[in-house]
Protein backbone atom coordinates (compact mmCIF):
# COMPACT_ATOMS: atom_id res chain seq x y z
CA UNK A 1 0.00 0.00 0.00
CA UNK A 2 1.15 3.36 -0.61
CA UNK A 3 1.25 6.41 2.06
CA UNK A 4 0.48 9.64 -0.46
CA UNK A 5 0.05 12.82 2.05
CA UNK A 6 -0.34 15.08 -1.02
CA UNK A 7 -2.71 16.26 -3.73
CA UNK A 8 0.02 16.31 -6.65
CA UNK A 9 1.42 12.72 -5.37
CA UNK A 10 -2.23 11.23 -5.25
CA UNK A 11 -2.72 12.79 -8.85
CA UNK A 12 0.57 11.36 -10.00
CA UNK A 13 -0.02 7.74 -8.43
CA UNK A 14 -3.43 7.69 -10.04
CA UNK A 15 -2.45 8.98 -13.57
CA UNK A 16 -1.33 5.24 -15.14
CA UNK A 17 -3.99 3.20 -13.32
CA UNK A 18 -6.94 5.38 -14.19
CA UNK A 19 -4.94 5.55 -18.68
CA UNK A 20 -5.18 1.65 -18.33
CA UNK A 21 -8.85 1.63 -17.61
CA UNK A 22 -9.07 0.60 -13.95
CA UNK A 23 -12.07 1.05 -12.04
CA UNK A 24 -11.16 2.98 -8.74
CA UNK A 25 -12.74 3.22 -5.52
CA UNK A 26 -12.04 5.51 -2.93
CA UNK A 27 -13.22 5.25 0.82
CA UNK A 28 -12.99 8.36 2.98
CA UNK A 29 -12.40 8.36 6.59
CA UNK A 30 -11.41 10.58 9.48
CA UNK A 31 -9.31 7.45 11.04
CA UNK A 32 -10.13 5.49 14.23
CA UNK A 33 -10.68 3.19 12.06
CA UNK A 34 -13.18 -0.07 13.55
CA UNK A 35 -14.52 -3.02 11.38
CA UNK A 36 -17.59 -0.77 9.50
CA UNK A 37 -14.69 0.85 7.84
CA UNK A 38 -13.08 -2.48 6.87
CA UNK A 39 -16.32 -3.31 5.59
CA UNK A 40 -16.05 -0.41 3.33
CA UNK A 41 -12.63 -0.78 1.84
CA UNK A 42 -13.91 -5.03 1.03
CA UNK A 43 -17.31 -3.71 -0.54
CA UNK A 44 -14.65 -1.21 -2.56
CA UNK A 45 -13.26 -4.17 -3.52
CA UNK A 46 -16.01 -6.35 -4.99
CA UNK A 47 -16.50 -4.08 -8.06
CA UNK A 48 -13.21 -2.10 -8.14
CA UNK A 49 -9.54 -2.76 -9.58
CA UNK A 50 -7.83 -0.16 -7.06
CA UNK A 51 -8.77 1.30 -3.54
CA UNK A 52 -8.40 4.69 -2.33
CA UNK A 53 -8.92 5.12 1.49
CA UNK A 54 -8.28 8.69 2.84
CA UNK A 55 -7.60 10.05 6.69
CA UNK A 56 -8.32 13.18 7.12
CA UNK A 57 -9.77 14.81 10.42
CA UNK A 58 -11.80 17.68 8.95
CA UNK A 59 -11.85 20.70 11.17
CA UNK A 60 -14.67 22.15 8.73
CA UNK A 61 -17.27 19.57 10.40
CA UNK A 62 -16.65 20.54 14.10
CA UNK A 63 -18.24 23.44 15.98
CA UNK A 64 -16.37 25.28 18.45
CA UNK A 65 -16.40 23.24 21.38
CA UNK A 66 -16.73 20.03 19.91
CA UNK A 67 -14.51 17.28 19.75
CA UNK A 68 -11.83 18.30 17.29
CA UNK A 69 -9.06 18.30 19.39
CA UNK A 70 -9.71 15.09 21.47
CA UNK A 71 -10.88 13.35 18.17
CA UNK A 72 -8.81 9.63 18.40
CA UNK A 73 -5.82 9.92 16.04
CA UNK A 74 -4.17 6.48 15.72
CA UNK A 75 -2.68 6.60 12.86
CA UNK A 76 -0.20 3.59 12.72
CA UNK A 77 -3.05 1.11 13.52
CA UNK A 78 -5.03 2.33 11.20
CA UNK A 79 -2.24 2.31 7.75
CA UNK A 80 -2.02 -1.45 9.06
CA UNK A 81 -5.54 -2.21 9.46
CA UNK A 82 -6.19 -0.64 5.79
CA UNK A 83 -2.61 -2.34 4.40
CA UNK A 84 -4.01 -5.64 6.03
CA UNK A 85 -7.43 -5.09 4.19
CA UNK A 86 -5.60 -4.61 0.71
CA UNK A 87 -6.47 -1.42 0.71
CA UNK A 88 -4.15 0.13 -2.61
CA UNK A 89 -3.75 4.04 -1.52
CA UNK A 90 -3.91 5.66 1.70
CA UNK A 91 -4.50 9.52 1.35
CA UNK A 92 -3.34 10.98 4.54
CA UNK A 93 -3.02 15.19 3.88
CA UNK A 94 -2.36 17.62 6.45
CA UNK A 95 -4.87 20.23 7.09
CA UNK A 96 -2.89 22.91 5.42
CA UNK A 97 -2.57 20.61 1.95
CA UNK A 98 -6.49 20.24 2.32
CA UNK A 99 -7.28 23.84 2.97
CA UNK A 100 -4.28 25.92 1.09
CA UNK A 101 -6.63 28.77 1.41
CA UNK A 102 -6.74 28.21 5.44
CA UNK A 103 -9.61 26.91 7.12
CA UNK A 104 -11.98 29.67 6.78
CA UNK A 105 -12.46 28.91 3.40
CA UNK A 106 -15.04 31.03 1.46
CA UNK A 107 -16.08 28.49 -1.13
CA UNK A 108 -18.70 25.38 0.97
CA UNK A 109 -20.82 23.63 0.18
CA UNK A 110 -24.38 23.45 1.31
CA UNK A 111 -27.86 21.62 1.02
CA UNK A 112 -29.63 23.30 4.01
CA UNK A 113 -33.31 21.65 3.21
CA UNK A 114 -31.51 18.46 4.24
CA UNK A 115 -28.71 19.73 6.52
CA UNK A 116 -30.52 21.64 9.05
CA UNK A 117 -32.68 18.71 9.57
CA UNK A 118 -32.48 15.89 12.56
CA UNK A 119 -28.62 15.88 13.60
CA UNK A 120 -28.41 19.44 11.54
CA UNK A 121 -30.65 20.69 14.56
CA UNK A 122 -27.58 21.08 17.30
CA UNK A 123 -24.82 20.72 14.53
CA UNK A 124 -25.82 23.35 11.87
CA UNK A 125 -22.26 23.63 10.42
CA UNK A 126 -21.45 19.90 10.44
CA UNK A 127 -22.84 18.68 6.81
CA UNK A 128 -22.19 21.76 5.48
CA UNK A 129 -18.36 21.02 6.87
CA UNK A 130 -19.27 16.86 5.64
CA UNK A 131 -20.10 18.28 2.11
CA UNK A 132 -17.79 20.31 1.32
CA UNK A 133 -14.66 17.96 2.02
CA UNK A 134 -16.43 15.00 0.64
CA UNK A 135 -16.63 17.52 -2.61
CA UNK A 136 -13.12 18.12 -2.11
CA UNK A 137 -11.91 15.15 -2.08
CA UNK A 138 -13.49 13.63 -5.17
CA UNK A 139 -12.06 16.45 -7.19
CA UNK A 140 -9.13 14.95 -6.09
CA UNK A 141 -9.74 10.89 -6.08
CA UNK A 142 -12.18 11.38 -9.27
CA UNK A 143 -13.19 7.69 -8.54
CA UNK A 144 -15.37 6.25 -10.13
CA UNK A 145 -17.23 4.88 -7.04
CA UNK A 146 -17.01 5.92 -3.57
CA UNK A 147 -18.89 4.29 -0.21
CA UNK A 148 -19.97 5.24 2.46
CA UNK A 149 -21.75 4.05 5.82
CA UNK A 150 -25.38 3.83 6.26
CA UNK A 151 -24.75 3.90 9.70
CA UNK A 152 -24.28 8.38 8.68
CA UNK A 153 -27.75 7.52 6.72
CA UNK A 154 -28.05 11.60 6.75
CA UNK A 155 -24.41 12.28 6.32
CA UNK A 156 -25.33 9.77 3.07
CA UNK A 157 -28.33 10.92 2.09
CA UNK A 158 -26.82 14.07 1.96
CA UNK A 159 -23.64 13.36 -0.33
CA UNK A 160 -26.00 11.17 -3.01
CA UNK A 161 -27.79 15.01 -3.38
CA UNK A 162 -24.92 17.17 -3.54
CA UNK A 163 -23.64 14.26 -6.24
CA UNK A 164 -26.73 14.96 -8.13
CA UNK A 165 -27.27 18.42 -7.79
CA UNK A 166 -23.18 19.16 -8.56
CA UNK A 167 -23.25 16.65 -11.93
CA UNK A 168 -19.86 14.92 -9.99
CA UNK A 169 -19.40 11.80 -12.09
CA UNK A 170 -19.19 9.01 -9.75
CA UNK A 171 -21.54 6.53 -8.35
CA UNK A 172 -22.09 6.57 -4.47
CA UNK A 173 -22.44 3.32 -2.63
CA UNK A 174 -23.81 2.84 0.97
CA UNK A 175 -22.89 -0.09 3.16
CA UNK A 176 -24.61 -1.48 5.76
CA UNK A 177 -24.30 -1.02 9.33
CA UNK A 178 -21.84 -3.28 11.30
CA UNK A 179 -22.78 -3.35 14.55
CA UNK A 180 -21.66 -5.51 17.88
CA UNK A 181 -23.54 -8.66 19.54
CA UNK A 182 -25.15 -6.73 21.30
CA UNK A 183 -26.58 -4.29 18.42
CA UNK A 184 -24.59 -1.32 19.37
CA UNK A 185 -23.43 0.30 16.13
CA UNK A 186 -19.46 0.46 15.39
CA UNK A 187 -18.71 4.19 15.68
CA UNK A 188 -15.33 5.59 16.44
CA UNK A 189 -16.89 7.51 19.38
CA UNK A 190 -17.84 4.24 21.28
CA UNK A 191 -14.09 3.96 22.26
CA UNK A 192 -15.15 7.28 24.71
CA UNK A 193 -17.87 4.52 26.51
CA UNK A 194 -17.22 2.42 29.41
CA UNK A 195 -17.85 -1.24 29.20
CA UNK A 196 -20.74 -0.58 31.22
CA UNK A 197 -21.88 2.68 28.69
CA UNK A 198 -21.37 0.22 25.84
CA UNK A 199 -24.02 -2.05 27.40
CA UNK A 200 -26.41 0.79 28.07
CA UNK A 201 -26.21 2.41 24.47
CA UNK A 202 -27.08 -0.89 22.55
CA UNK A 203 -30.82 0.62 24.15
CA UNK A 204 -30.52 2.78 20.72
CA UNK A 205 -30.36 -0.27 18.17
CA UNK A 206 -33.63 -2.13 20.90
CA UNK A 207 -35.86 1.27 20.41
CA UNK A 208 -35.01 1.27 16.84
CA UNK A 209 -35.94 -2.61 16.48
CA UNK A 210 -39.46 -1.91 18.79
CA UNK A 211 -40.08 0.96 17.16
CA UNK A 212 -39.95 -0.94 14.14
CA UNK A 213 -42.14 -3.45 14.95
CA UNK A 214 -44.81 -1.75 16.02
CA UNK A 215 -44.71 0.39 13.35
CA UNK A 216 -45.12 -3.26 11.00
CA UNK A 217 -47.81 -4.41 12.94
CA UNK A 218 -49.87 -1.32 12.10
CA UNK A 219 -49.25 1.60 14.16
CA UNK A 220 -49.33 5.00 12.62
CA UNK A 221 -49.43 7.21 15.51
CA UNK A 222 -45.67 8.46 14.43
CA UNK A 223 -45.54 11.26 16.67
CA UNK A 224 -46.64 9.40 19.85
CA UNK A 225 -44.06 6.58 18.65
CA UNK A 226 -41.15 9.46 18.75
CA UNK A 227 -42.38 10.58 22.23
CA UNK A 228 -42.59 6.65 23.83
CA UNK A 229 -38.79 6.24 22.73
CA UNK A 230 -37.83 10.00 23.32
CA UNK A 231 -38.86 9.12 27.56
CA UNK A 232 -37.51 6.05 27.03
CA UNK A 233 -33.94 7.50 26.62
CA UNK A 234 -34.63 9.92 29.24
CA UNK A 235 -35.36 7.29 31.98
CA UNK A 236 -32.76 5.09 30.81
CA UNK A 237 -29.76 7.77 31.04
CA UNK A 238 -29.68 9.13 27.78
CA UNK A 239 -30.04 13.18 26.71
CA UNK A 240 -32.15 12.36 23.52
CA UNK A 241 -31.82 14.55 20.80
CA UNK A 242 -34.08 13.00 18.45
CA UNK A 243 -36.08 10.59 16.93
CA UNK A 244 -37.95 10.87 14.15
CA UNK A 245 -39.48 8.45 11.58
CA UNK A 246 -38.82 9.70 8.26
CA UNK A 247 -39.51 8.88 4.79
CA UNK A 248 -36.30 6.89 3.58
CA UNK A 249 -34.92 8.69 0.78
CA UNK A 250 -35.85 12.27 1.46
CA UNK A 251 -35.63 11.95 5.20
CA UNK A 252 -38.71 14.04 5.44
CA UNK A 253 -40.89 13.33 8.10
CA UNK A 254 -43.11 10.07 7.46
CA UNK A 255 -46.50 10.38 6.64
CA UNK A 256 -49.39 7.37 6.75
CA UNK A 257 -49.61 6.14 3.73
CA UNK A 258 -45.69 6.37 3.31
CA UNK A 259 -44.03 2.47 2.31
CA UNK A 260 -40.35 3.16 2.50
CA UNK A 261 -39.19 4.77 6.08
CA UNK A 262 -36.28 5.84 8.29
CA UNK A 263 -36.23 6.04 11.76
CA UNK A 264 -33.40 8.19 12.77
CA UNK A 265 -31.68 8.52 16.39
CA UNK A 266 -29.57 10.61 18.21
CA UNK A 267 -28.65 10.77 21.78
CA UNK A 268 -25.82 11.64 24.46
CA UNK A 269 -24.94 9.18 27.29
CA UNK A 270 -22.63 10.79 29.89
CA UNK A 271 -21.16 13.24 26.74
CA UNK A 272 -20.56 10.78 23.86
CA UNK A 273 -23.29 11.79 21.07
CA UNK A 274 -24.04 8.32 19.40
CA UNK A 275 -26.69 8.21 16.25
CA UNK A 276 -28.17 5.11 14.90
CA UNK A 277 -30.81 4.31 12.29
CA UNK A 278 -32.92 2.05 10.70
CA UNK A 279 -34.60 1.44 7.25
CA UNK A 280 -37.28 -0.90 6.23
CA UNK A 281 -40.34 -0.81 3.75
CA UNK A 282 -44.35 -1.06 5.82
O1 LIG B 1 -18.08 9.82 7.93
C1 LIG B 1 -16.95 10.35 8.10
O2 LIG B 1 -16.00 9.74 8.62
C2 LIG B 1 -16.71 11.78 7.63
O3 LIG B 1 -17.84 12.57 7.83
C3 LIG B 1 -16.21 11.87 6.19
C4 LIG B 1 -17.23 11.36 5.19
C5 LIG B 1 -14.91 11.09 6.04
C6 LIG B 1 -15.93 13.35 5.84
O4 LIG B 1 -14.97 13.90 6.68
Amino acid sequence: MQVINTVNGLRDALKKPRHRGANIGFVPTMGNLHDGHISLVEEAHKTCDLVVASIFVNPLQFAVGEDLDTYPRTFEPDRKRLEDSGCDILFAPTVTEMYPNGQGIETVVDLPSLSLLHCGITRPHFFKGVATIVVKLLNMVQPDSAFFGEKDRQQLTIIRRVVSDLSIPVTIIGVPTRRDVSGLALSSRNGYLSEQERKQAALLYQLLEDTQQLILSGEKAYALLEKIANDRLTEQGFEPDYFHICQRDTLLPAQNDDTELAILVAAKLKGTRLIDNMAFEV
